[in-house]
């Protein structure tokens, strides 16, 4: 198998759009401007790049950013071996060789002298300087850079310079409406739609506490894993509370109000 054909998409992700997302990633990606997809956790940002790149039929290397990631995690380093020292490309390196989408995820995590390496790879450069080897890889013509940003989340000193925001075109994603994530919960944990239905008001019952008391509402990657209990067999109650509950707060007052949604919507 080759480098390319590892990284493809195996089988069509189910995506449900919420709006023009598809059409516009589209003209995004055949100009090859680099994208930016915001948005709060598990609402859909991840599967939506797997389903573009499935679409574009283009391969996809993802990575998850971290604040210990350094420039070297990305672009590559010398390895020692029984052999001498050999060259071993990063993620970002074998994207821009192989002409994959490049989708690092939560890149505010990353320190910002690691995120300044994506500079020259999203301007009309688009070469990756590997210093430490002395190589300037250009990047294949099917490459195209796209990040995940949850807004919110990060304090003044974790957020990304403008020179690297403005080297982006953005969407911003949120939670689908409930008839359409009522629709998407259904469909990924292969349940019935009046259930999922009532699962989803129950998230969106949480999500107005949001500010209130709880720093982030129900995703819709939470309302899909009590869906999936349900399908299990899992009383739906106990799903409710193990799945949209018990991992978001700690907070007594706040886990009664959202055990009386419950109990309350599916009485
Ligand atoms: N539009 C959608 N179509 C299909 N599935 C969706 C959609 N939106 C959300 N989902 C479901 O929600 C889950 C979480 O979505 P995803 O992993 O893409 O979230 P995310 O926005 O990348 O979250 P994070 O910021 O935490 O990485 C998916 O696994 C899928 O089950
Ligand atoms: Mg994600």
């Amino acid at each position: 198998m080759s480098n390319r054909e590892q990284f493809l998409v195996a089988s069509e992700p189910y995506y449900q759009a919420q709006g023009r997302e598809v059409e516009l990633f589209a003209a995004a990606y055949a100009a090859r401007l680099p994208v930016m997809v915001k948005g709060p956790t598990g609402c859909g940002k991840s599967r939506f790049v797997e389903y573009m790149a499935w679409t574009l039929g283009k391969p996809l290397v993802t990575v998850a950013c971290n604040e210990d990631m350094t420039a070297s995690d990305l672009v590559g380093r010398y390895l020692l071996d029984a052999s001498g020292t050999r060259w071993l490309d990063g993620p970002l390196t074998t994207a821009a060789r192989i002409g994959a989408i490049c989708y690092l995820d939560e890149i505010v995590e990353a320190r910002q002298d690691t995120t300044v390496v994506i500079h020259p790879l999203t301007d009309h450069r688009r070469v990756l300087p590997l210093d430490k080897k002395g190589e300037l890889v250009a990047a294949h013509a099917d490459f195209q850079l796209v990040i995940s940003y949850n807004p919110g989340y990060q304090s003044l000193m974790k957020d990304l310079k403008q020179s690297t925001k403005q080297r982006f075109t953005g969407f911003d994603f949120d939670y689908p409406d409930a008839a359409l994530e009522a629709q998407i919960v259904a469909r990924e944990a292969g349940i019935g739609e009046g259930v999922a239905g009532r699962l989803v008001k129950v998230a969106h019952a949480a999500r107005k506490l949001k500010g209130h008391g709880l720093d982030e509402g129900i995703s819709t990657r939470l309302v899909v894993y009590a869906a999936t209990l349900i399908r299990q067999g899992v009383d739906v109650a106990d799903a409710c509370r193990m799945a949209m509950v018990r991992p978001i707060t700690d907070d007594a007052d706040i886990r009664a109000t959202l055990d009386h949604a419950i109990d309350a919507t599916f009485a």
